[in-house]
């Protein structure tokens, strides 16, 4: 099975290479990058150097073909394939959204082709995993909505909250890509810590849209705060909502213990998650905690942005697409401490 990967001179593309080289069933046939094409892999990332994988200016023919280009750039960069019938997997954001005009409310473009995106599958495995080994079009989910959607799932599929839900997240400065800004600029972002995106961040509708689909009664007053912190990789989500009647701590483990029962990446801890128990790793680690009231109910849940929040998940989602054992490729376990 050949796979090719567009942009793997980003983090998320070469992030996404690292895995599938290793990969036991797939062969890296080629990726692309725009100022690197013409090199091997690895001469421009020399960890890569696996392979002599070229670099091309336009992406060739694969099997299956990854995107790991921008939003909107994306999806025009996938449509000649996915009308040659090659299964895409994308992670940008411009398949996760159904509705083209939230998508062009938050990412500020029309959408090149709004028919395709009933076509696409939202690509979280312990989610849709029977959707997703169908998919043709595949939507690799964001970072910050995989955090929070693991963590909180389980409860909102059972019916107990409240609508009013409240994410706390704080993620690392790969979060934000390869691309220099001010606020990622070494002196401005090392040991200090800010919130950004107050007036609303584009991974808002996608939360909001699969916890609805999660439970279709519950119409989620979702506040998303992200922040960025001084370190490489991960993020720690912080979800606070309140019951609908009271439930203990014990209800709550019992749950979620069914609910990821079998899952090879979900694993709910007994502790407060570390983002470094999950680093190079594709796990996320999920910890729900209930008050002494039995009121309210707070969820950690910790991941790296660029494997299970990125290109691992995206690899998981492949293996359910080819009928392969879902953690093929992806028993690494975390880089610790
Ligand atoms: N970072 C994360 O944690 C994360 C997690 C999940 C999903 N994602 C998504 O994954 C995608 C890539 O994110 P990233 O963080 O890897 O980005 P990135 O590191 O900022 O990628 C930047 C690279 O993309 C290439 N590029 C930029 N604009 C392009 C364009 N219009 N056409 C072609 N190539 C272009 C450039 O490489 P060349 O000049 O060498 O071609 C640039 O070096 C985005 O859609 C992002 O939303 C990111």
């Amino acid at each position: 099975m050949r796979v090719g990967i567009i942009n793997a001179t980003g983090y998320i593309g070469m992030d996404l290479a690292r895995l599938l080289l290793r990969h036991p069933e797939v062969e890296v046939a080629w990726v692309t990058g725009r100022g690197a094409a013409g090199q091997r892999l690895g001469e421009y990332l020399p960890h890569l150097d696996v392979g002599g994988i070229p670099i091309l200016a336009e992406p060739g023919e694969a099997d299956i073909l990854f995107s790991a280009l921008p939003h909107k750039s994306s999806a025009v960069a996938l449509l000649p394939f996915i009308k040659q019938g090659t299964r895409v997997i994308d992670l940008s954001a411009d398949f996760r959204l159904k509705d083209a005009a939230e998508y062009r409310r938050w990412y500020e473009v029309e959408h090149p082709s709004p028919s395709l995106l009933s076509q696409a599958v939202y690509g979280l495995p312990e989610l849709r995993r029977a959707e997703i080994a169908a998919a043709r079009i595949l939507a690799s989910p964001g970072c910050y909505p995989t955090a929070t959607l693991l963590a909180l799932a389980p409860a909102v599929k059972e019916g107990l909250l409240e609508p009013y839900i409240i994410v706390d997240a704080k993620s690392g400065v790969s979060g934000a890509g390869r691309g220099l800004t001010l606020n990622t600029h070494y002196s401005e972002a090392n040991e200090s810590v800010t919130a950004y995106a107050l007036g609303g961040h584009r991974h808002h509708p996608e939360m909001f849209q699969e916890l609805q689909s999660l439970n279709p009664a519950l119409s989620p007053a979702l506040t998303f705060l992200p922040h960025l912190i001084p370190m490489t990789r991960g993020i720690l989500a912080t979800c606070y909502a309140l019951f609908r009647k009271r439930t203990s701590q014990a209800q709550i483990e019992e749950l979620y213990q069914e609910f990821y029962l079998g899952a090879e990446f979900v694993k709910v801890v007994g502790s407060s998650p570390q983002t470094k128990q999950t680093l190079g790793s594709n796990r996320c680690l999920v910890h729900p905690v209930v008050d002494e009231a039995g009121a309210r109910l707070v969820v950690l849940s910790a991941l790296d942005n660029l494997v299970k929040g990125g290109g691992g998940q995206a690899v998981q989602c492949m293996n359910l697409m080819l009928g392969l054992p879902e953690a093929t490729g992806l028993e690494t376990l975390a880089i610790f401490p």
